[in-house]
């Protein structure tokens, strides 16, 4: 039994691992990250995001050579694929609606990603992809972005905290 833990450790305790255990990660407990990953706000509460889950091994290679060889997508016990359903937030709200999807999907991906450290998880946002593979691995829709490929799994390293910048160069108080 894992401990839930305190929201401010969650917070800063969470890290991208990207090296895991040969050990799986149950289909309820995926379930149960998706639930928590949809308590993020959604612009007009449209939710257009869609998440697609891979497991099998060949898919996750080949997500892997999309993502320029990165091994977390391939080792990673799951993959969820958030994606952004722009169609969905442009019929509200025209051009804006490609960045509310985009924004849904971010916001939801922040979620899960705390829920499954929450849960003693790694994971680990991958971003840097080309979409178009990815697009044609995933068989999405074409106006269907995917925006992170999470890699899930039991964690087999504990990375150090990553350097912070100096808040003074990013706020800006106006009062
Ligand atoms: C938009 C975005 C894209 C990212 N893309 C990648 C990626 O392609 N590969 C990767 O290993 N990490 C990726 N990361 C994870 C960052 O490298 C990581 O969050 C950062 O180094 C801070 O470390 P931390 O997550 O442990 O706090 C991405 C993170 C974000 C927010």
């Amino acid at each position: 039994m894992h401990w839930l833990m305190d929201f401010e450790d969650v917070l800063r305790g969470r890290r991208s691992v990207r090296q895991y255990q040969k050990k799986g990660i149950s289909r309820e407990l995926v379930q149960s990250l998706i639930r928590n990953a949809e308590a993020a706000p959604s612009a007009g509460n449209l939710r257009a995001r869609r998440y697609i889950v891979v497991t099998d091994p060949q898919m996750r290679k080949a997500l892997s050579i999309a993502a320029y060889g990165q091994s977390q997508v391939e080792t990673a016990s799951a993959l969820v694929v958030v994606c952004a359903d722009v169609d969905r937030s442009s019929q509200r709200y025209g051009d804006r609606g490609s960045l509310f999807s985009i924004q849904d999907a971010a916001a939801a991906t922040m979620c899960l990603l705390l829920a499954a450290h929450n849960q003693g998880l790694g994971a680990c946002w991958t971003g840097a992809f080309d979409d178009q593979i990815v697009r044609e691995a995933l068989d999405l829709e074409i106006r269907v972005l995917p925006v992170a490929i999470i890699s899930l799994g039991w964690p087999a390293e504990s990375p150090l905290p990553p350097a912070q910048r100096d808040l003074g160069e990013m706020v800006r108080w106006i009062a």
